[in-house]
């Protein structure tokens, strides 16, 4: 007898990137930021265990919501808080798509979108970003439900320009989410179309920029009927005590993200460039990782091996048009060095 259903049953499931039980990896494989995250932000965690954590927490995370508005300028009807970004990614799903409805996403992008859309049992519409990762024009006539968009692209770290993703969303018939998890790298953002597309959802996480993967904090903007829509969906306390204050604080202290962005985008340059001089070719990218398509006469998959030996973690995906790539994230200046150093002598060797 099948208990599962039957789309349950034949899908794989996400592969998170490789987390190692050692402590001595240099860990450049999972996007995660390698500065801490705001003392204030590890302040209000703990007083919120030590207040409030016998008792539920605030179900639309309300503090949240108040300080996001402040800082960014919309208004705190116009944000919905999630266990991640991901959370609101399946809430997305679960509250714009029927199943079989078409959810459409450009390739490659971030893996769960099909995987979601699996679970939902509706039907993956998958479009090919040209060579360059500018925004594909078929994108616009799939008659998709849901086009999911992530912007800044991972895992190639590019940035299409917000007026064009605002000509995408008026001319779509369905919603558009763009999913923002690196935007705070990045050189533009879209949450000023908010306004002018009512179609449209902006994700945004902390798990990037403010240091906070473990945290579990993401939230979206969008008109405040979509967001109304979106409550329905999501789980009642879909959010923690500490979670919630820990997001609030760190949104509150802009001085200590603008200092740990500027230090990621200093050593993204020194990345960038470093891969650039070994051959490798880059991505533009306004991320924390940088897609680096290995240098001519090597094989990618075995320069992430003997990274892996060498006890350097990177991010390889066996798959089509990233299979002679790696995705490097931006660590500390200290890491980075030790990484291109170890590629250099892999290369030296590989010339013998
Ligand atoms: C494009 C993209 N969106 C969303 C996420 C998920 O972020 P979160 O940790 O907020 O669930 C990731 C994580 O790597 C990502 O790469």
């Amino acid at each position: 007898m099948r208990y599962v259903r039957d789309n349950i049953a034949c899908l794989e499931g996400y592969t998170p990137g490789f987390q190692p039980k050692e402590a001595d990896f240099i860990k450049l494989n999972t996007n995660e930021n390698p500065y801490p995250p705001s003392p204030l932000s590890i302040k209000a965690m703990k007083a919120a265990c030590e207040e409030s954590i016998r008792k539920y927490p605030p179900p639309l995370a309300d503090d949240f919501r108040d300080a996001a508005s402040t800082v960014l300028h919309v208004k705190p009807e116009e944000i919905i808080c999630g266990f991640g970004s991901d959370d609101i990614l399946t809430i997305a799903v679960r509250t714009f798509c029927d199943q079989g409805d078409p959810v459409a996403f450009t390739y490659p992008s971030y893996s769960l979108y099909e995987i979601l859309a699996g679970i939902q049992g509706a039907q993956s519409l998958i479009v090919d970003f040209p060579e360059d990762f500018s925004l594909p024009e078929e994108l616009k006539d799939t008659g998709a439900k849901l086009t999911l968009l992530a912007n800044p692209n991972a895992p190639s770290g590019t940035l299409i320009k917000p007026s064009t993703i605002k000509t995408l969303a008026a001319g779509l018939a369905g919603i558009l989410l763009v999913d923002e998890a690196y935007v705070d790298f990045a050189s533009d953002n879209c949450l000023r179309l908010i306004r002018e597309c009512d179609n449209l959802v902006i994700t945004r996480t902390f798990s990037k920029a403010y240091s906070l993967a473990g945290l579990r904090f993401g939230f979206a903007i969008a008109n405040p009927h979509l967001v109304n829509e979106m409550m329905k969906v999501k789980d009642s306390y879909n959010v923690s005590a500490p979670g919630m204050a820990g997001a609030k604080a760190a949104i509150e202290d802009q001085k200590w993200l603008k200092k740990n962005v500027d230090q990621i985008i200093n050593t993204r340059k020194t990345l960038s460039a470093g891969l650039e001089s070994l051959g490798f070719h880059c991505q533009p990218s306004e991320t924390n990782f940088v897609l680096a398509e290995a240098p001519e006469n090597t094989v990618a998959k075995e320069l992430y091996q003997r990274l892996f030996e060498n006890k350097i973690l990177v991010r390889y995906f066996n798959m089509p048009r990233l299979d002679h790539c790696l995705r490097i994230t931006v660590g500390t200046d200290k890491q980075i060095a030790r990484l291109l150093a170890v590629l250099k002598e892999i290369l030296n060797e590989e010339e013998m």
